[in-house]
């Protein structure tokens, strides 16, 4: 009896065994099809490789419409330290927060949509960083439309009236 029962069990684990072989036999061999799923538009990229890849630059296609979200995103994220017009006067300073350099002065005049960008994902002095708050995409709009404010002289550009 006691026999027949290790008998049985060796017979159990050796049937075990030869289902895992078989199995990897069968796996190693299947060809994994994957079906092309087309992005839809609009998709957000999300792991690193998207994210320095939509970093890399020159970045997006400047447009009005890039131009025009740019100025949209930075009035939520930019305007309430460097104000509407780049000067530095947003309503947080007013309320104490150390005044940001305004957009206007010769060494910020000189940086590119590029360097912005750098601002924006790392911070900069007692400037936090964005990157968890900005898409990639939407950093280059918005270093975009700080490159056109400075162009403007602060007025910002009217409606309609931006070329790319
Ligand atoms: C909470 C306030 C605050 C917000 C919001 C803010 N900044 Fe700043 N920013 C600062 C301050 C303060 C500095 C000066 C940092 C320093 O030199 O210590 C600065 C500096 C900069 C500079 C100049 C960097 C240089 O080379 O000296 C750029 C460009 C800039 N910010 C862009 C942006 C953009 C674009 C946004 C929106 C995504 C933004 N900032 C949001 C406070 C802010």
């Amino acid at each position: 009896m006691r026999l027949a029962v290790a008998l049985a069990g060796l017979v159990l684990v050796a049937a075990c065994d030869t289902g895992t072989t078989q199995r990897d036999d069968v796996s190693s061999t299947r060809v994994v099809q994957r079906p092309y799923v087309p992005v839809p538009p609009g998709t957000i990229a999300r792991g690193a490789a998207a994210q320095n890849a939509a970093l890399a630059p020159p970045g997006p296609e400047v447009s009005p419409d890039l131009v025009a979200r740019g100025e949209e995103r930075f009035r939520a994220f930019c305007s309430p330290c460097h104000g509407l017009s780049g000067r530095g006067d947003g309503t947080v300073v007013s309320r104490g927060f150390p005044p940001p350099p305004s957009y206007h002065e010769e060494r910020l005049r000189a940086l590119s949509p590029e360097q912005i960008v750098g601002v924006i994902t790392h911070g900069r002095g007692r400037m936090f960083p964005y990157a968890d708050r900005v898409l990639p995409e939407d950093r280059w709009a918005i270093a975009h439309y700080v490159k056109r404010l400075q162009a403007e002289d602060g007025a910002p550009p009217r409606q309609g009236a931006m070329s790319p």
